[in-house]
């Protein structure tokens, strides 16, 4: 972070000093360098420990342990027995710092992505195209809500360059907010799809939702959108910014030419853009990681980057967050494409794409969980992926827990339906399933949303773990 005294975090974020009985007070001069954490695990010499309410623990229980790795300052809604600031709403305050962290970077350009689905390998792809133009900070993982964004907004230094962000929201304004703790210059919307569309009432709203970045650029800014995407292609009219446009469409400022897929189902194509075209051969497999790249091509054009310097970036890329179409091949010849990070219909569809291209008429096997919250129409949702999985041409389909069941269902009606269908609880379950099943050079793919943590399977397959 930029290093500011615990004076200052006092005054940007509103907090009240609050000293501890055995340790005396918080000495107001010490100077925060960094970094700033949430784990106590992670606190070293200079590091501010931010206390946050989780779900499984209260990091006020933790703040001696922090304090005791060498952290500098705590962050704490309520005194935790050592020396803290003490603020009404610790992800409120980490907003305030980040911004004020922002203020104080000069010469950072800062360029988000939000949309349903695809923002952390966009993200992952563009900071890799990025950090060849200099110093870059980028979320681990998927960091893009009201706690992960300010903590990596936070990793930003005098010597950053660039900040590429990943955003998401749950409700309307929940953008909006992030984009006021780091103001983008550059802004990417993939997609709208029915990711949360339960919380938000309506695949509409979740547009309303996702158009807040476009409407947050300033005027020397780029929005990038989706030309495949109508909902995304209409926030044009509602950005102060440059419009440049990606994805299949022949109309697309940037596109992609003779998309081609090699055996492990690596998307190969030419970058086509106004400033020329260049050959990309991906690392990322599934053909619906070209829109991913070319997202993260029109960021890095943007940005200045030429074609050529592009196309070569993105064909080294690598895929840095796990479990998104992570293949590994068995020693035994069964592959696992292990895609359980999350799930959406979209990316459903996708990635029942990918298993088919994969396994190239071979046996192809999916397991498939539940998609979490899809609101009201999560069965009509759940049925349709059964279909899409009926038509995949699958040797069996494992769908776990009973909130996945229509899947299995609208598969079993589907008359392109052929292979095997089978209802399992739970993931060891599904394990047991796939193993007595498979054979060398079958495919299996193991998706779900978060909350069904199918990637168990998964790694359970491939001996990472054992269930
Ligand atoms: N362009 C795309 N179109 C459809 N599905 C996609 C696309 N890109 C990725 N996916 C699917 O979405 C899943 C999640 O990908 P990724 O983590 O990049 O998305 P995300 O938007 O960051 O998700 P989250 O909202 O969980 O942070 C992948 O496993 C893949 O199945
Ligand atoms: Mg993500």
């Amino acid at each position: 972070m930029i290093p500011l005294s615990v004076a200052e975090i006092a005054e940007i974020t509103g907090a009240r000093p609050h000293p501890a009985a055995d340790c005396g007070p918080v000495v107001t001069d010490t100077v925060v360098t960094g970094p700033v954490v949430i784990d106590s695990r992670q606190a070293r010499p200079g590091s501010l420990f931010a206390a946050l309410h989780g779900r499984y623990a209260d990091g006020h229980d933790f703040a001696s342990q922090a304090v005791a790795a060498g952290a500098a300052a705590v962050l704490a809604s309520r005194p935790p027995g050592v020396p803290a600031l003490i603020v009404p709403d610790v992800a409120a305050a980490l907003a305030a710092l980040a911004r004020a962290c922002v203020d104080r970077a000069s010469g950072l350009t800062i360029a988000a992505v939000t949309g349903s689905a695809g923002k952390t390998t966009t993200k992952d792809l563009a900071a890799q195209l990025i950090e060849s133009l200099g110093p870059t900070v980028a979320p681990q993982d998927s960091y893009n809500n009201e706690i992960g964004h300010p903590l990596t907004v936070l990793r930003v230094t005098e010597q950053t360059r660039y900040l590429v962000a990943e955003m998401s929201a749950r409700g309307p304004g929940h953008i909006t907010a992030l984009c006021e703790i780091s103001p983008p210059r550059l802004g990417a919307v993939l997609c709208v799809g029915h990711a949360h569309a339960g919380e938000f009432g309506s695949i509409d709203e979740v547009a309303k939702a996702k158009a807040e970045l476009p409407a947050a650029l300033p005027d020397h800014g780029a929005a990038v959108l989706s030309a495949d995407d109508p909902r995304v292609l209409a926030m044009a009219e509602h950005t102060a910014a440059r419009v440049v446009t990606f994805g299949r469409s022949p109309r697309a400022d940037v596109g992609a030419d003779d998309v081609v897929l090699d055996e492990a189902g690596r998307p190969g194509f030419t970058l086509r853009t106004t400033a020329g075209s260049a050959p990309v051969r991906l690392r990322l497999h599934g053909e619906h990681n070209v829109v991913n790249a070319l997202a993260a091509a029109a960021l890095a054009g943007q940005l200045g980057m030429d074609v050529a310097a592009v196309a070569a970036g993105l064909s080294a890329a690598t895929a840095r967050s796990r479990w998104r179409m992570e293949v590994t091949r068995r020693p035994d010849g069964v592959t696992v494409i292990n895609d359980a990070y999350n799930a959406s219909p979209e990316a459903m569809r996708a990635a029942l794409s990918a298993l088919a291209a994969m396994a190239r008429g071979r046996r192809a096997f999916a397991v498939l969980g539940p998609m979490a919250e899809l609101g009201a129409q999560a069965e009509e949702l759940h049925e349709q992926a059964g279909r899409q999985a009926a038509r995949a041409g699958l040797a069996g389909l494992i769908v776990v827990g009973e909130q996945a069941a229509p899947m299995l269902a609208a598969a079993r009606a589907d008359r392109s339906w052929r292979g095997e269908l089978l209802q399992v609880p739970d993931a060891a379950a599904a394990v047991a399933a796939v193993s007595e099943r498979v054979r060398p050079g079958d495919t299996v793919l193991v998706k779900a949303s978060r909350a069904a943590s199918l990637e168990r399977v998964a790694l359970a397959l491939t001996g990472e773990v054992q269930l």
